[in-house]
């Protein structure tokens, strides 16, 4: 059975399709990437899959359980917030509450999630999470006091905390100065490493082939190409790919 199942996937702004049927499927424990130009649908796929915005065709499915069907039109907000809890979402820019530390950020949803939980054993768990960031000792730090890199990882602790069946990256290190790029790479791919199911959209080619499963490669809203890393990347068989990496790794 797949975690997740996505199945023609359409999406229109006005009357131009920007997702023109999207399907694809991936395991449980499987990182799958997602390559390709500016404007190709990426952080739109994305954002439908955490119902960010609503598909006008195609099905949603996560362990087996149908999440969306765009015949039963869309979703009521009291669904929302539930379906939305199978995805976490990192985003480029972060997105921290600026008025509230690492810890308060990262303890936030839990608390008025409230499943059960008591307050003592929600803190307990962000510090823990907070720690496999590598931020044990920012934890009490207002997002202004930490590097974009440690707010970043703070924002990672965030969505592991809800703990989403899939982890969703858009372009995680886009907004990072190159050496501050390596260290949130580096938790990746040691979330990678303990097969944490996620997706990540990335430009960071070499990062991609090293973690993942498997790569889309999508084009003007749809799946131009799809595999291993080593038929996508190291073999591509498909001319627009082959232009696409040839024009990143000149
Ligand atoms: N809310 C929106 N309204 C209208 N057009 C949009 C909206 N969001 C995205 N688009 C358009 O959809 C296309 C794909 O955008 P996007 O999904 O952001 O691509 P990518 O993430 O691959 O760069 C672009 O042409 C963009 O202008
Ligand atoms: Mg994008």
């Amino acid at each position: 059975m797949s975690i997740l199942e996505v199945n023609n996937i359409k999406k229109k702004f006005d009357n131009t399709e920007i997702l023109k049927g999207i399907s694809f499927s991936m395991e449980k424990g499987e990182t799958l990437s997602i390559l390709g130009s500016s404007g190709s649908g990426k952080t739109t796929l994305l954002r439908c899959l955490n119902f960010l915005e609503t598909p006008n065709e195609g099905t949603i499915t996560v362990n087996d359980n149908c999440l969306f069907d765009a015949k039963n039109g869309p979703l009521r907000d009291g669904d929302l917030r539930e379906k939305r809890l199978h995805f976490g979402m990192v985003f480029q820019q972060f997105n921290l509450f600026p008025q509230y530390t690492a810890l308060e950020n990262v303890t936030l949803a839990p608390k008025l999630e409230n499943r059960g939980k008591s307050q003592d054993e929600i803190i307990e768990n962000g510090k823990l999470f907070l720690d496999k960031m590598g931020l044990s000792d920012r934890m009490n730090n207002y997002p202004h006091q930490l590097s974009g890199g440690q707010q970043q990882r703070v924002a990672i602790a965030r969505a592991l905390a809800l703990r989403p069946d899939i982890l969703c990256f858009d372009e995680p290190t886009s907004a990072l100065d190159p050496e501050l790029t390596g260290e949130v790479l580096k938790v990746i791919k040691e979330l990678a490493e303990q097969h944490t199911t996620m997706i990540i959209v990335t430009h960071e080619i070499g990062f991609a082939r090293d973690v993942s499963d498997k790569i889309i490669f999508m084009d003007d809203g749809v799946i131009a190409d799809e595999g291993t890393p080593d038929q996508v990347i190291d073999n591509p068989s498909n001319e627009r790919t082959r232009q696409f990496l040839a024009n990143y790794l000149k």
